[in-house]
């Protein structure tokens, strides 16, 4: 039962690509692919994450460039497996969102991929456009990882949180009875990698050392807190639209040392992260951590250091390392949705019902 999930997240940082076996007893993750992202595609996406002139054709033609990447990708991980392309049920593929406007009236979310011209490439069966069906059934279509984290890391007796540090920053709750729960809390990665970029030049801060130099400028942050968003109770999903370089200017003084301000951006991941659980699970001991700012070793130990008395492990300890859960999770919702399986969780997104997600492009 070998499928292929790509994720592309908000970070723009690349394309995460996996080929997993869903056969057996238990989960296999196979093969793993990283593309990087180079800076003209960077630039041309994050250019259509705001209206712009001929938009329509700006997004068609970088749909198809995307597609020969996503592609590149799946030619990588079948020549790493040596298997036979015709033995992939599906490539699961998460595109890369350029708009996410999920509200209740004319809601929509979009992805750029064009999955016909990457079913033409790979001559495999695709899957994508997973969010567009939740914000049909009045749900946010995001976030979609929280049943894939259930069907994996939930415990028979302990709660847990899975905690996805990507450009934005996801929460998963798997308590032991109930539902599932999950949340977009806030800016993972991205205020703090475009600040990095516009001061330092670097994509990312690496490790969070520049962070570390500067020192957290408390107004600020407690200014950034009171961000209506933070206190908003889920379902709830953000994206580009609501945290950039635009939302955190107007709070500057401009006086500000360029290591605080990073200081200080960290420390709002880490706050939004901390106060989440605080509010809504104070009584879950054991965390863990996903996504690119899971290596980001200044955020972690602020984040040990704010939430005492918690284990903080990377999903790594459970089975899947933290670099491609979320590819992985594409890999799962493609089979949902070949098998006609539900993929959303209406508890999660605010949808009426589960839904079977995705579009699909026969091979
Ligand atoms: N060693 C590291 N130190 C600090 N930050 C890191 C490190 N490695 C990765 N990152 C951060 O992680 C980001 C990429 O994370 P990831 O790919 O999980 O996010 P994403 O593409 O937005 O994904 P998703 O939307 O699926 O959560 C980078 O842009 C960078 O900010
Ligand atoms: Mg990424």
């Amino acid at each position: 039962m070998y499928y292929i999930g790509i994720m592309s997240g908000t970070s723009l940082d690349g394309i995460d690509a996996v080929l997993v076996d869903f056969s057996g007893p238990s989960f296999s993750l196979l093969h793993t692919c990283y593309i990087p992202y180079d800076q003209p595609l960077r630039a041309a996406l994050l250019g259509l994450n705001q209206a712009g002139e001929n938009e329509l054709h700006r997004a068609a033609i970088l749909s198809n460039q995307l597609s020969g990447w996503y592609a590149q990708a799946v030619g990588r991980l079948l020549e790493k497996s040596g298997i036979d392309p015709g033995e992939i049920i599906a490539v699961g593929c998460h595109g890369q969102t350029i708009r996410h406007c999920p509200q209740p009236e004319n809601g929509y979310s979009i992805q750029l991929v064009n999955g016909a011209l990457l079913a033409e490439l790979t001559g495999m069966t695709v899957v994508t456009d997973f969010r567009s069906r939740d914000i049909a059934a009045g749900g946010q279509g995001a976030p979609l990882v929280p049943a894939f984290h259930h069907e994996m890391f939930a415990h028979r007796d302990i709660h847990r949180l899975i905690i996805n540090i990507g450009g934005i920053t996801n929460i998963t709750s798997l308590p032991v009875s109930g539902g599932v729960n999950g949340f977009d809390c806030g800016p993972g990665n991205m205020l703090m990698d475009a600040w990095c970029l516009k001061h330092t030049g670097m994509t990312y801060d690496h490790n969070g050392s520049w962070a570390e130099s500067g020192r957290v400028i408390n107004p600020l942050l407690e200014n950034l807190l009171n961000f209506p968003y933070f206190s908003l109770p889920p379902p709830k999903s953000t994206g580009r639209e609501m945290f950039s370089l635009d939302w955190l200017q107007p709070c500057l003084r401009g006086d500000e040392a360029t290591q605080d301000v990073q200081s200080t951006l960290l420390q709002l991941t880490v706050r939004t992260i901390t106060d989440s659980v605080e509010t809504y699970y104070p009584a879950v001991r054991e965390l863990y951590l996903c996504g690119g700012g899971a290596h980001n070793g200044t955020l972690v130990t602020r984040l040990q250091q704010q939430l005492p008395g918690r284990r903080i492990n990377l999903t790594d300890a459970l089975g899947i390392e933290a670099d491609w859960v979320e590819a992985c999770a594409f890999a799962w919702l493609a089979r949902q949705s070949i098998e006609r399986a539900p993929g959303n969780l209406p508890a999660v997104t605010g949808a009426t019902g589960s839904r079977t997600l995705g579009a699909i492009y026969p091979a």
